[in-house]
């Protein structure tokens, strides 16, 4: 198959996205197809006519490789990369796109992930992984998401959506209070989320958030231990317990190699990853996922599972979850590409 990986965009995860979209890349060249890995900012300048070239199968195994940085991306930065100009899906990259069997999304983050590319690829009947432009949205604003939750019975932390425009502190802290998770609320790999214990924090965690998106989720935390389950052709995948060894799981701890503990299967009672397995189908139908997901949970101290969010395009890095709880099941990261990128075709 002529496959195009769409990776980097100018979203905050564009590190992550092009760790994930290197490493599918490389999965799917070994399987034998002709792989093109596009960036979507590089590819505003890649010509369309050079297609024949870019799909070349290389010889020598691997080709593209990418280290996701440590540290949290400063939004400025990525901007400056485009001149503050926006990236988008340029005329180039869609016509480079027309020509593959199927375009491998593995972009992270706002763009790719909030179903403007995916509503872009419906208009010209280009096939697409993972999910439609509708389940895009629903997952990728945590507001939305969090009332379909509520309204179909599943427990998620209670919270109110803060708008630079709106909500005092006062009312913050009366309905919430602390401690309280601030995250802003269409981000991704915990990028300006913050823990506030104080006014002060709080504050301070606001304007954080605030430099990524006018629009805030604050969260009572949850205190508990965290788990995730993917999701791959409406079955769900082996629980994995995340620990961090130090501080919550944020962006370091999900990205340098050493600092979280992951244990797959997750050690739960019988009972307790049925219910989780269960509970993560349910949400994946509810926001109308695609081919594949991974929902985030706490299992608070009432022994309940807390739904955190639903990730339509989960990380496909070195640290990432999916991959893992794939392998549990027999399933190596070359088959997971391979199954992800087959099922829009069947
Ligand atoms: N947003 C990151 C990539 C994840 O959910 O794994
Ligand atoms: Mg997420």
């Amino acid at each position: 198959m002529k496959i195009v990986v769409l990776a980097g965009g100018l979203s905050p995860e564009r590190d992550v996205s092009l760790s994930s979209g290197s490493l599918i890349a490389n999965s799917l060249m070994e399987s034998g197809h002709e792989v093109l890995l596009l960036d979507v900012y590089e590819g505003l300048e890649i010509d369309a006519k050079d297609y024949g070239i870019l799909f070349s199968k290389a010889d020598d195994g691997r080709k593209y490789s990418y280290q996701v940085t440590e540290k949290e991306p400063d939004l400025n930065e990525i901007k400056l990369r485009n001149n503050g100009q926006e990236a988008f899906i340029g005329k180039n990259v869609l016509e480079i796109c027309k020509y593959a069997d199927v375009v491998f999304i593995a972009l992270h983050g706002s763009m790719g992930e909030n179903g403007q590319i995916q509503a872009t690829f419906d208009n010209f009947n280009i096939k697409y992984t993972g999910t439609g432009y509708i389940g895009s949205l629903l997952a990728m604003d945590k507001d939305i998401s969090k009332r379909l939750l509520v309204q179909a019975g599943i427990p998620t932390a209670d919270w109110i959506l803060y708008h630079t425009s709106n909500n005092s502190f006062n009312t913050i802290i009366e309905k919430i209070g602390f401690p309280c998770v601030i995250k802003p609320c269409s981000n991704g790999s915990s990028i300006g989320v913050s823990i506030a214990g104080t006014k002060d924090e709080l504050n301070r965690a606001l304007q954080y958030a605030t430099t990524y998106e006018d629009n805030v989720l604050i969260e009572k935390l949850v205190k508990g231990r965290e788990f995730s389950v993917g999701i791959l052709k409406e079955e769900a995948l082996p629980v994995i317990e995340i620990i961090p060894l130090k501080g919550f799981y944020d962006y370091k701890n999900k990205y340098q190699g050493g600092m979280t503990k992951e244990v797959c299967p997750a050690e739960l009672s019988a009972e307790l990853t049925k219910t989780i397995q269960e509970r993560a189908l349910l949400v994946h139908k509810i926001l109308r996922l695609g081919d594949y997901s991974r929902i985030d949970f706490i299992l608070n101290d009432d022994n309940e599972f807390i739904c955190l969010e639903a990730n339509t395009l989960p990380g496909m890095t070195p640290t990432s979850l999916i991959p893992q709880e794939a392998k549990q099941k027999g399933i190596s990261y070359q088959s997971l590409c391979e199954i992800i990128a087959k099922m829009p075709l069947e």
